[in-house]
């Protein structure tokens, strides 16, 4: 795309969006501005390469081959956990266990934890700002259980409300399960803090990953969570894969999510016996090739800099603030203090969902409607938002064709 300038701080983005051949097209006759990297990401060629060289090169199964091709995909599925181990900092690389993304590793959680360890009239907190995958397993567990379900509150600026997190908790909360970067207001929650009190009162606590992976510094033996859930596919990865971590003393106690194979050590009529954590919680054929690819997708993260990659979206974020917030009528919904590159607003007059449209006609990607955090849009009292997610790859002028584009779209509809 011609209008793509080096920004002045050692990444040549130029060069990392020649890695991203789809974003190399016109839409509408556009240049295409992929602004929904919220709900994917684009993913490198190293990536789509991976998949490819996969099935190509030494498609088998997994773990009970002796021969060559069987080896060598087993030696690749694996390598991914152990990257993954590396990029979350889990004390083992058995404490990862591979699932489709973050829904299955939350469900992974509600079904086996929750259903071994949550009994009548034990609490669950959740917050406000939930993406859907994060409320409905722990409803479900909840009405199965006769637990009850707490919700942390939010306020007007974005954040969850402290000390109601604080009068929540008490010796009867078993579980907190919070989202570490909201999808929706892009607000990073206090997790770290969350965590410390939860413990206080006994409380094992799940962090939903899936969208401050692929934007924060992540280490679950400091952040001392009990469980993290994340996908692939918000991490530069293909979609259908994911992890959950969890520590080994839980994922040993635990009762097994699916049965089938590779999950288990005997079966016998009489009585079978499980594997050991991680393939306990693995069972059947995994999503092989895509794992090969998604370890890809950590090496693009690790070789492009996590560091470099949070100030880049940073400052783009910065950018598309300052610039959103000069459009009269339009009105940004989640200005908490610390964010990741996620902006939600909407416009006086006008619905999200024909400003979605008018934008693609102009060649813009960005989501519109509730985002799966209805919820929240309900504390709001709004329908949904426009949302822009900010990814390594785009640029300070793609935000202006953003807000040019709006703009216009005002000027035709004479609202501004
Ligand atoms: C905060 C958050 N949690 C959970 C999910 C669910 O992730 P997946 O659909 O990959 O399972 C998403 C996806 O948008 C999300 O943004």
């Amino acid at each position: 795309m011609s209008a793509v300038k080096n920004i002045n701080y050692g990444l040549d983005i130029a060069s990392i969006r020649a890695q991203f051949p789809v974003l190399d097209q016109e839409i509408n006759g556009k240049p295409l501005v992929y602004f929904d990297n919220a709900a994917t990401n684009q993913k490198p060629k190293m990536v789509v390469d991976a998949i490819s060289g996969y099935y190509e090169g030494y498609n088998a199964n997994i773990h009970r081959g002796v021969h060559t091709l069987a080896e060598k995909a087993t030696k690749a599925f694996e390598a991914t956990r152990i990257k993954l181990h590396q990029f979350i900092n889990s004390a083992e690389s058995e404490e990862i266990i591979f699932t489709k993304g973050t829904t299955e590793s939350i469900n992974l959680v509600a079904n086996t934890y929750g259903r071994a360890f949550i009994n009548e009239g034990d609490e669950i907190i959740i917050s406000t700002m939930e993406h859907h995958s994060n409320i409905v397993p722990w409803q479900l567990l909840c009405e199965e259980k006769k637990a009850v379900l707490k919700i942390i509150p939010v306020s007007d600026s974005g954040e969850i409300v402290y000390e109601e997190y604080l009068n929540l908790l008490s010796e009867k909360t078993k579980i907190v399960s919070v989202v570490y970067a909201s999808n929706s207001l892009g607000t990073i929650n206090p997790v770290k803090d969350i965590i410390t009190e939860a413990h206080k009162v006994g409380a094992k606590v799940l962090l939903d990953g899936a969208q401050a992976t692929a934007h924060l510094h992540i280490d679950v033996q400091a952040l001392d969570c009990d469980f993290y859930a994340l996908s692939a596919h918000k991490m530069y990865g293909p979609t259908g894969v994911g992890a959950l971590y969890g520590k080994r003393e839980l994922l040993e106690a635990m009762p097994p999510y699916q049965g089938g194979g590779e999950m288990i050590k005997d079966v016998t009529f009489e009585k079978t016996t499980y594997n050991d954590i991680p393939y306990k919680f693995e069972a059947g054929t995994p999503n092989i090739g895509d794992v090969v690819a998604f370890g890809k997708a950590i090496d693009f993260i690790n070789e492009t800099g996590k560091a470099e990659i949070a100030r880049h979206e940073n400052e783009l974020l910065s950018y598309a603030t300052e610039q959103l917030k000069q459009i009269d009528g339009l009105k940004i919904i989640g200005e908490a203090k610390e964010k990741v590159s996620v902006i939600s607003f909407i416009i006086d007059g006008i619905h999200p969902f024909d400003i979605g449209q008018m934008m693609d006609a102009r060649g813009v990607a960005v989501r519109t409607g509730h985002h799966c955090t209805q919820p929240l849009m309900t504390r709001y009292g709004i329908e949904g938002t426009v949302r822009a997610s900010f990814a390594i790859y785009n640029t300070k002028e793609e935000i202006d064709v953003m807000v040019v584009g709006i703009t216009k779209i005002l000027k035709i509809m004479s609202i501004s």
